[in-house]
């Protein structure tokens, strides 16, 4: 019955993307071309970005836990694993909780922090004992650039600009002086800045011209000190809000460096997402289709900035994406915590692929969030962490970062469910500092294995070995209690013939090449 409801939504629902065809592709064969010797773009490694907000368990029972002594210590094997996906950075303190937040009740001694309400998340007591020199504590284990966002809708300029001389002012001021107090004599230089998130829903209702014209004034008042610039972010658009990017690149755009951009792939209604896990073939296929989507956005959002910014000063920072899907049974519904399955993964490295493709303006992203709240690469519990399918993509991808993109040119074979068509292949490719190339693929179908015919243009390479991330069920996932159903394993479905790679890819698959 559950199935048959699905069915019916995924219908109603499915975007207008696809090539109406009634046959699946029949070969079942996918051909890409790697123009090895045309690489111009560096792939940012900010595309592999972090967002960790004051949400369910992500800082709280997820970097930052229980010492069993009545205090908090950060989660080592947490940290642990994160280390190995080389994070970038982590945008913080949220989201919506960024507009909330009031910088200075998490500074100081500890037990003088006021304990406050999260009523964005939850409704549960905070005791701001995470604040910003253990968040910036964090980054610097974790070896991250900081992103702070900082609160417009309920804040103040004077505020904003006391946080930001708080972190970064190198001499003698009334904040630097505060730093120095808490035990932080030298300033943490953090650039990455937002003004804002979702100015234009939970971050104050703005619209695009008054939010434009606060910007211009945050902005003015945020100045660099020592070697320490500004590298200023908006609150970009929703979705498909064209006239925001329109209006805020028209009116602050030289104020700004980056434009943060916001896209979830729900496979249902708001209201009724889907679960995380009990899933249909119809709702893979509209999960993926969704997320491909973010093509056609980030496409049509370059159109617009390059109308005000021909030369690409301003990056469009994808600064949450991922897939949304109802909470897991039983937990609090403000905690947004969500099992993690192959369907996750396989958004991941699509999107990841997207991403990289589009390495020109999208020079930062960063998935929501990093642990225990929507589209995790972690599950805690204590110190115990469950790497999640999605961790491994991160992973995965880990080669692509700062690398070289090189441009591919993919004709993937379709995809085909109850007559919707997407893409069944998804590619991307690179060269890193040290001459190795790397392609990502990935397999969309989950029935159909496909053979990808790979040239390999403009570069001798006389070996491929790979790994690869991919499970029997769609529905795959790692707990607590088995927490290895879905982990790499080499990969041997690759073999070179002069020029020609061919690669085959079975149902559901990532797969990550090394060609030398
Ligand atoms: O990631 C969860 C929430 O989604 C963020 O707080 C907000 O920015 C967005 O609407």
């Amino acid at each position: 019955m559950r199935g048959r409801i699905w069915a019916v939504m995924v219908a109603l629902t499915s975007l207008p993307l696809a090539t109406a065809s009634a046959q699946r592709t029949p070969s079942g064969s996918a051909r890409l071309i790697v123009n090895a010797d045309q690489g111009t773009t560096t792939i940012s490694r900010n595309i592999y970005g972090q967002f960790s907000e004051h949400l369910g368990h992500d800082i709280y029972g997820g970097y930052w836990i229980e010492d069993g002594k009545g205090g908090w210590k950060y989660n080592e094997a947490a940290i642990g694993a994160l280390e190995k996906l080389e994070v970038p950075f982590v945008r913080w303190p949220g989201g919506c909780f960024a507009d909330y937040y009031h910088w200075r009740d998490g500074i100081g001694p500890r037990e003088d922090r006021p304990t406050i309400v999260n009523t964005v998340w939850g409704g549960v007591t905070e005791d701001n004992s995470f604040g910003t020199d253990e968040y910036l504590e964090l980054m610097r284990r974790l070896g991250a650039s900081p992103f702070i966002v900082g609160n417009v809708g309920s804040g103040t300029v004077q505020e904003m600009a006391d946080w930001w001389e708080y972190v970064n002012f190198p001499g003698k001021s009334p904040m630097a002086d505060l730093r120095a107090k808490n035990g932080h004599p030298d300033p943490y230089d953090v650039r990455f800045w937002g003004v804002g998130n979702e100015s234009w829903g939970c971050g104050g209702n703005m619209t695009p011209e008054y939010y434009s014209n606060e910007l211009k004034r945050y902005a003015t008042f945020l100045r660099g000190y020592g070697s320490t610039r500004p590298f200023l972010i908006a609150t970009g658009p929703n979705v498909d809000d064209y006239n925001w990017t329109d209006v805020v690149m028209r009116e602050a755009g030289r104020q700004i460096r980056a434009l943060d951009f916001h896209y979830y792939t729900v496979v249902g209604t708001w209201q009724h997402k889907g679960s995380a896990t009990e899933f249909t073939e119809g709702e893979w296929f509209t999960a993926l289709q969704k997320a491909i989507h973010i093509k056609e956005l980030i496409e049509r959002h370059f159109t617009i900035m390059d109308r005000y910014d021909p030369r690409k000063r301003v990056a469009l920072l994808v600064g949450e994406w991922g897939m949304w899907h109802d909470v897991e049974p039983g937990t609090n519904p403000g905690f947004l915590y969500q099992q993690n399955t192959l369907r996750d993964a396989l958004v991941a490295s699509a999107s990841l692929d997207i991403f990289n493709n589009h390495a020109d303006r999208v020079r930062m992203a960063s998935i929501a969030q990093t642990i225990n709240v929507l589209q995790s690469m972690l599950l805690t519990r204590g110190d115990t962490v469950v790497e999640t399918p999605t961790y491994w993509v991160f992973q995965f991808y880990t080669v692509h970062h700062d690398a070289t993109l090189l441009p591919v040119s993919l004709d993937a074979g379709d995809y085909t469910y109850e007559g919707q068509s997407i893409p069944a292949v998804s590619a991307s490719a690179s060269r890193d500092s040290l001459g190795v190339t790397h392609i990502t693929m990935s397999n969309l179908d989950p029935d159909q294995a496909r053979t990808v015919t790979t040239d390999i243009r403009g570069e001798a390479v006389s070996s491929v070995s790979g790994r690869i991330l991919t499970a029997a069920t769609m529905q795959a996932h790692n707990t607590f209690e088995n927490p290895h159903a879905v982990e790499p394993a080499p990969f041997d479905g690759a073999s070179l013939s002069g020029s020609e790679l061919t690669v085959h890819l079975p149902p559901k698959s990532v797969v990550v090449l090394t060609l030398r």
